[in-house]
């Protein structure tokens, strides 16, 4: 993994995707929980990043947050100092416990092999009660990718960042696209500083899911729109 968002400048993540902006989406995931397992209270969240979703389900949930990367897991603890923390890759992570709920979130975005989804989609089922679920929420899918440009960031104290991200087109033949990232930071009174990032995201067609989670052991699967996002709730009988 090469992005720098995940390393030496992850302390920008929350003015680049500002924690409140996932209310909402936390809410509809609140609200899909509940309805296919009322009495769910522990959730494993792979690939937890800054722990921003986290910081929206946690008053409800008790989360374990899971991460390879400690600089993000450091941006995590300072906003959920409440929530159980570990370093973990997805693919291999175990721990000898249980959940109610195991939720992959963009993270999963950087399954970018066959080989790696499936690794994932094992460790999410291997940490399921009976009668539990894993949600998995990419960004998009084969059906739903459109490559595109998009811009945003924020303010803080003392502190402002905006990004331009371009989404390139699916390779011919192949599952995966290039995200490249600008960033311009600014930090008290000094000059804006321009900093460049890139990495390969991929995207597997709703019958790769369906197919993938089958032979993952989850059963029952369904597809659910989450603020505009396809998302897999996968049973574990
Ligand atoms: C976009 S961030 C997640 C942000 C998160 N949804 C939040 O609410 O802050 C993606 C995260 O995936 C993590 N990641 C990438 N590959 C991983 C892997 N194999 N295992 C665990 N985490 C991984 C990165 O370290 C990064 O923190």
């Amino acid at each position: 993994m090469t992005k720098r968002l995940y390393a030496d400048l992850s302390e920008w993540w929350p003015l680049m995707s500002p924690p409140a902006d996932y209310a909402k989406e936390a809410d509809e995931i609140d609200h899909l929980i509940s309805e296919a397992v009322p009495d769910a209270r522990r959730i494993l969240e792979l690939g937890s990043g800054g722990g921003h979703l986290a910081a929206n389900l946690k008053a409800r949930f008790d989360m374990t947050l899971v991460d390879l990367s400690p600089a993000m897991l450091a941006v995590s603890k300072r906003l959920n100092p409440d929530c159980r923390h570990l370093t973990g890759d997805m693919r291999t992570f175990r721990l000898d416990e249980s959940f109610d709920i195991v939720l992959i979130h963009d993270a999963i975005m950087h399954m970018t092999s066959a080989d790696d989804l499936a690794a994932a989609l094992a460790t999410a089922r291997a940490h399921l009660k009976p009668g539990g679920i894993g949600l998995f929420c990419p960004d998009c899918t084969l059906e739903s990718y459109e490559p595109g440009t998009s811009s945003g960031g924020s303010d803080g104290q003392g502190r402002g960042m905006r990004f331009l991200e371009w989404d390139q087109p699916i390779r011919p033949g192949d599952n995966r696209y290039r995200v490249d990232l600008v960033y311009l930071l600014k930090d008290g009174d000094a000059p804006v500083r321009i900093e460049q990032d890139g990495d390969d995201f991929a995207v597997y067609a709703q019958s790769q899911w369906l197919s993938m989670l089958g032979k993952a052991g989850f059963s029952g699967v369904e597809l659910h729109l989450v603020s505009g996002r396809e998302v897999f709730l996968a049973g574990a009988a």
